[in-house]
């Protein structure tokens, strides 16, 4: 799968994705992460890409023309018949794992950070974007939350996580939480692992592990059930 990033700060999104499990997945040739500073397509002699909002207001607004020019470069850079255009934006739905997993259907994915005021509204409807939020609150930029989208889509993809079950055992397709997890030592200040989990019952362990789910998930989430 590709992930393409429009964004003012490339470097922020080559670090975070160039390490650990994402990192391994572009190494293995399983993901593929650009990012593209949409500064490089500013016509400006300064490479200017912000302006002040028409009817006045705090703040600069990224123009429309260095965003449609970078999003029209990388698009034709890599043609694939599923690509989706995403603006990261407060204005959109909140992300959620079923979203995720939607995500992980397309094979390239176009992501666009806004920053300082955000983009001309003109340039979100040109490219044909989709509005899609990390959470109810307000970032500086739109890099984490493409991070976010990159690494939550991608751990779905084939081959990225050791095994399937690494993900689908997290949030169960009920919606639960995961039961609660502990490794070695056995027991840590006085406090001492489940017996269950260390009976080698593979059938108690599970039923253990659901109730676990449910407890935990009544407790922390219960919105979700
Ligand atoms: C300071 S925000 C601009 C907010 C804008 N004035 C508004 O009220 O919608 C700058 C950029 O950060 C990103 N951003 C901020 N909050 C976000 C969120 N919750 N989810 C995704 N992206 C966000 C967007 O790309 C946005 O263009």
């Amino acid at each position: 799968m590709r992930f393409d990033v429009l964004t003012l700060f490339p470097k922020m999104i080559e670090d975070y994705c160039g390490q650990s499990i994402i990192g391994r997945a572009q190494k293995a040739g399983i993901l593929e992460v650009q990012a593209h500073d949409i500064r490089a397509y500013s016509k400006d002699k300064h490479r200017r890409v912000d302006d002040t909002p028409y009817g006045g207001g705090m703040g600069m607004l990224m123009s429309a023309v260095p965003v449609c020019d970078c999003f029209d470069a990388v698009y034709a850079m890599a043609p694939k018949e599923r690509t989706k255009t995403i603006y990261l934006s407060p204005k959109g739905a909140v992300l959620t794992q079923k979203k995720a997993r939607e995500l992980a259907e397309y094979d390239r994915l176009i992501l666009l950070c806004g920053h300082y005021e955000g983009i001309d509204s003109r340039a979100i409807d040109e490219i044909g974007a989709e509005e899609l939020s990390v959470g109810d609150y307000v970032l500086t930029g739109g890099e984490l939350g493409a991070c976010v989208v990159i690494d939550c889509v991608g751990r779905l993809i084939d081959g990225v996580l050791a095994d399937e079950s690494c993900y689908t055992e997290e949030i169960i397709e009920a919606g639960m939480l995961e039961y609660p997890q502990y490794t070695r030592p056995e027991v840590f200040r006085g406090k001492k692992v489940p017996e269950v989990l260390l009976s080698g019952n593979h059938k108690e362990i599970e039923k253990w592990r659901y109730l676990a789910a449910l407890e935990e998930t009544k407790r922390k989430r219960p919105d979700l059930l």
